[in-house]
């Protein structure tokens, strides 16, 4: 019988998963790998392997250590046979000794007994070796496919990152991963296992004649073809099962999120009608599915039932011809009790290798999105001089920002002010490659940034996002990304983190932490409040020491009295400074020394708080309509 690794992750995942019929990650690559039939042979694989080999081929180890997987699986194949050909050996020899000739025949039996013990105890140790060397060769490929996406989804445009969500992304690692053990164990065990087995099954069958041969390859060629067939229908239906729980789920979890709305409006029969609904497409669905299984079941089992019932009999009559031994028949029962094992794993490890292969086919699919290349020349700061020039941006159709113009001198405060919508995030983002520049240009002192490399630019610059993400680390890692590059001293890089803690307004609080720069983050710094998660990002774009610093609404979780004195500081400790600044509260930027007024993405005014009180109704009317004035 195959003997697979227990400790196999990646088997037990399969295992789980296969339990699991509602799991997530498994049924929706199931639902991708629904639709292509018979793709576990052939040019799909090949495609696999060649995905998944570079990944293998990255060290020499691996590459050793995966052809001498091979070797033993081999081994462990031709050990199996030479099991079952000696127990045969074994059986005729017992069924020779008679009680007037024990001790002559008795050295046969011994010897035939080492013979089968041996063959056992080496196929035992290949099997020990196997899942020694397998196992965790499978868990570092996996890590190291997790590493390599990361970086390929470093490298990607913004544009193709943008329309991506988190999920989306960390899903493709984590089914690639998984993907990725999985398939190199199924072409272990499943691809090539089997097929030595069955190549050397049919050649030992060969030398009882050509019937044998035959019987054994119709029982198994129907199996398979009962079993791939009617496996992409029972695929297929458990993708709309998965689907429609996914609706009772949704709809019973909407339920409760509205238990208080229901009951004001008395919408209880509606709310149960909904589900009943649900309810009775999925039972349906499960009905439809567990049938399925019971008739697949039922043919596997009469398909195997009657070519063993055929082989038996054949041996039977080729006994009483004489051409045949106990043993011989022994031998023929053997073999069909060895096809068992693999051909009733033969539907999971195909539907499996099917998920894998789809699986793989996306992560390809992703790592033939070419990269953005950081070439371009490296932007040389002068002052600081920022100007663009008849600029349209946008996000794929249409225009978002249109001809935008205006001129800003190195060293200035400028303030971008407009309705929600008006195109102010989306002109401070061009200079970071996202939305794309569709016609005009952006000067840095006089230098196109569409020629520059990005990561010039952005060593110049200083940005805090309207939405500020932090990582899951430590306060001090989220401030001090950069540092490793930055070439000063751990003391000096210690004494700026906490000087632009303290513009920021964050330094008291960090201190009063129990473990203070170093206080552990939650996920998106959710650990802290908005206007802490805030100011931690504004201390991150200061500590770059930028040239050009960009806010884009950086306190809108800040009361009036800390964003005024966050803005004094910072424009006091770097007056060198090009500084724009988003923001609502017109307070904040009436010291400006330019104001651009923005509305429906067009630039409509610019000019001083004064001047465009007077001069731009937009503006007037804005002003007027603050609360806090
Ligand atoms: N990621 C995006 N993808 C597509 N369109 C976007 C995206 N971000 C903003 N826009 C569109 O661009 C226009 C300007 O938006 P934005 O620059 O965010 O405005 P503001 O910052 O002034 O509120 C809006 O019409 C908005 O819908
Ligand atoms: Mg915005």
């Amino acid at each position: 019988m195959r003997r697979r690794p227990q400790a196999s992750e990646a088997e037990a995942s399969t295992e789980k998963a296969e339990k699991k019929s509602e799991n997530s990650e498994g049924s929706k690559s199931e639902a991708r790998a629904g639709g292509k039939r018979g793709s576990v042979s052939g040019w799909p694989l090949l495609q696999s392997v060649l995905v998944v080999w570079p990944y293998v081929e990255q060290q020499r180890g691996y590459k050793v250590r995966v052809f001498g997987c091979a070797l033993l699986v081999t081994v462990s194949e031709f050990c199996k046979l030479y099991i079952t050909l000696a127990y045969k050996a074994l059986l005729d020899a017992v069924s020779q000794v008679s009680s007037e000739d024990v001790n002559g025949l008795l050295l046969p039996v011994l010897s035939t007994l080492l013979w089968y013990l041996g063959m056992k105890t080496a196929e035992q140790t290949a099997s020990c070796f196997l899942n020694y060397l397998l196992v965790p060769l499978l868990e570092e490929v996996g890590l190291s496919v997790g590493v390599h996406v990361l970086r390929h989804a470093h490298a990607l445009p913004p544009s193709y990152l943008q329309g991506k969500s988190t999920g989306e992304l960390s899903s493709l690692v984590s089914t690639s991963r998984k993907s990725v053990k999985d398939f190199l164990y199924k072409l272990v065990y499943f691809v090539l296992g089997t097929s030595i087995q069955g190549t050397l099954t049919l050649l030992a069958l060969l030398q009882h004649g050509w019937r044998f041969v035959a019987m054994v390859f119709v029982t198994c060629a129907s199996y398979m073809f009962i079993s791939s067939n009617m496996t992409v229908s029972l695929t297929e239906n458990r993708v709309q099962m998965t689907s429609q729980e996914r609706q009772y789920d949704g709809d019973i979890t909407d339920a409760f999120l509205n238990l208080h709305t229901t009951r004001v409006f008395g919408a209880e029969s509606y709310q149960l009608a909904r589900l009943s609904r649900t309810q009775e497409a999925l039972q349906a669905c499960i009905y439809r599915h567990f049938r399925g299984i019971t008739i697949l079941a039922l043919l596997q089992m009469a398909i195997l039932n009657l070519g063993t019932l055929c082989v038996a009999v054949s041996a039977l009559l080729q006994m009483q011809q004489g051409k045949m031994t106990a043993g011989d028949f022994a031998l023929m029962m053997g073999f069909m009790l060895e096809l068992r094992a693999p051909l009733s794993s033969f539907e999971r490890d195909y539907r499996y290798q099917r998920i894998s292969q789809t699986a793989i086919e996306e992560l390809n699919q992703f790592l033939q999105r070419s990269p953005v290349a950081d070439s371009g020349v490296e932007v040389v700061f002068q002052e600081g001089q920022l100007q663009y020039d008849a600029v349209s941006l946008s996000y794929g159709e249409g225009l978002a920002v249109m001809d935008i113009s205006f001129r800003l001198p190195g060293g200035s405060f400028t303030g971008l002010v407009g309705s929600t919508g008006a195109g102010k995030s989306s002109v401070l983002r061009a200079l970071f490659g996202f939305p794309e520049v569709k016609s005009g240009r952006i000067l840095i002192d006089g230098q196109d940034v569409s020629r520059c490399s990005q990561s010039s630019l952005w060593s110049l610059t200083g940005y805090v996002p309207q939405s500020c993400a932090l990582y899951r680390d430590t306060i001090r890692a989220n401030i001090t990304l950069a540092a490793a590059s930055a070439g000063s001293s751990p003391d000096e890089l210690e004494e700026r983190m906490h000087s632009v803690c303290r513009i920021a307004d964050i330094h008291d609080f960090v201190e009063t932490l129990p473990e203070g720069y170093d206080t552990q983050l939650a996920d998106q710094g959710s650990s802290i409040s908005g206007g802490q998660r805030q100011r931690i990002a504004i201390a991150r774009a200061l500590f770059r020491q930028p040239r050009i610093l960009v806010f884009d609404e950086p306190f809108s979780a800040l009361g009036a009295e800390t964003s005024q004195s966050i803005l004094l500081q910072v424009r006091e400790h770097l007056p060198q400074m090009t500084f724009l600044l988003v923001t609502h509260k017109l307070l904040h930027v009436t010291g400006c020394d330019t104001l651009l007024v923005f509305d429906g993405g067009r630039l409509v005014a610019k000019g001083s708080h004064d001047a465009l009180l007077s001069s731009s109704d937009v503006y007037a009317s804005m002003w007027n309509a603050q609360p806090t004035r």
